[in-house]
């Protein structure tokens, strides 16, 4: 039988929070601290089980610290997960009783918002604990992250453009978007402002509105299968994770995905038929940084310029994880966590030095 231990990739700590009281059941997942605090975001989620709730809280707390190294923060990487109904469980004894297990971890672990959460939640669960991040600017946070999630998605496809195409401008380009939520409107407006065509696609006919309202020169399809058919030169997946499968892959027509959605790879393997098919993929977990970039920011009291100015460097960090790839023929994914891995085992290894 297997145990917790053998569930983890070299997880350093899994916490089991549980306040009969009020409910709560959470798990805090922190896969590394080898670059700082593990940061990463709260899911409150109705998992049917106590076993789906740790399989995704492990996964996700991995992802966090390959995106925080990768962005060049100095964050480990972590997440939780609360185990309910968002709508129906969440109560504010329950959110500050989860605040006092954040604060046993005594910084190790930094929360932010995540599905289910949002910036008021991190604000009650603020009154209990020192380690929150994503609070509303009233309460000294830096708010909605969808903004340079955006920009960094946007700088994503400039470098890809660039790569590609040899210049970074999307004059012309024709885009489709998966998903026109938070991130994705924001993404919509930076394309306009570039020149750039855009398509989208939305199962919810009131974000689909909401852009048709704001821009009507954007073009709209039935659905994801349609977009992913059209004649587009980027494909930007920014609704649910697990968009590009085999299926997808094998139908788009697009040379370039990128976009904000986080684990857009169904499963090992879709990267290589990404690079077979010859469609460039610039990593989700690269190009959507830019929110944890912000939240990141928020620690040290939020200047937007400066969270914007290192969202911008992600255009950089886009064209080194492509020439990483193809200098070790590698699909872009891999090159990504082979130099998230470097940093984190270069970095992280500093505390060797000893300092008085
Ligand atoms: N908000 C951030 O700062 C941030 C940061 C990093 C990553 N992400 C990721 O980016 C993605 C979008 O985030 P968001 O904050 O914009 O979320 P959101 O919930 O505001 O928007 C998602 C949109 O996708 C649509 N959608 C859902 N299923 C769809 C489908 N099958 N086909 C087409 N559209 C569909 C929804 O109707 C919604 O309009 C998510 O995967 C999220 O995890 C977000």
């Amino acid at each position: 039988m297997s145990g917790v231990f053998d569930r983890g990739e070299g997880h350093e700590q899994v916490v089991f929070c549980h306040d009969p009281r009020t409910g709560l059941r959470a798990i805090i997942a922190i896969y590394s601290t080898a670059l700082g605090p593990a940061l990463g975001g709260t899911r409150f989620f109705p998992y049917p089980d106590e076993d789906a709730a740790l399989t995704d809280v492990l996964q996700l707390a991995k992802a966090m610290a390959y995106k925080n190294a990768l962005a060049g923060l100095d964050l480990g990487g972590g997440k939780a997960v609360i185990i309910g109904d968002p709508q129906r469980d969440k109560s504010e004894a329950l959110l500050r009783a989860y605040g006092r297990f954040v604060a046993s971890l005594g910084g190790r672990y930094v929360t932010a918002c995540d599905v289910g959460t949002y910036v008021e939640d991190m604000d009650v669960i603020a009154r209990e604990c020192r380690w929150v991040t994503g609070r509303s600017p009233v309460d000294g946070g830096a708010g909605d992250s969808s903004i340079l999630t955006a920009l960094g998605v946007f700088q994503g496809m400039r470098a890809s453009a660039k790569w590609l195409w040899d210049s970074p401008s999307l004059r012309g380009r024709r885009v489709g978007i998966a998903g026109v939520g938070k991130v994705g409107r924001h993404l919509v407006e930076h394309l306009l402002a570039e020149g750039a065509e855009i398509v989208v696609a939305d199962v919810s006919p009131t974000a689909v509105a909401a852009v048709r309202a704001a821009h009507p020169e954007v073009d709209v399809v039935a659905d994801t299968e349609e977009l992913i058919g059209a004649d587009i030169d980027i494909y930007a997946p920014c609704a649910m994770g697990g968009a590009l499968d085999e299926h997808t892959v094998t139908g788009l027509k697009a040379s370039v995905v990128c976009g904000a959605a986080n684990n857009q790879l169904a499963h090992p393997g879709v990267e290589r038929l990404l690079l077979e098919r010859g469609i460039l993929y610039a990593p989700d977990y690269l190009v959507n940084a830019g929110g944890v970039i912000q939240v990141d920011d928020e620690r040290h009291g939020f200047v937007f310029d400066r969270a914007r100015a290192k969202t911008e460097r992600i255009f950089d960090t886009t064209l080194a994880v492509f020439a990483a790839a193809e200098r070790d023929a590698v699909p872009p994914a891999v090159a990504a966590d082979r130099i998230a891995e470097q940093r984190m085992a270069d970095v992280g290894a500093l505390t060797r030095i000893w300092l008085p």
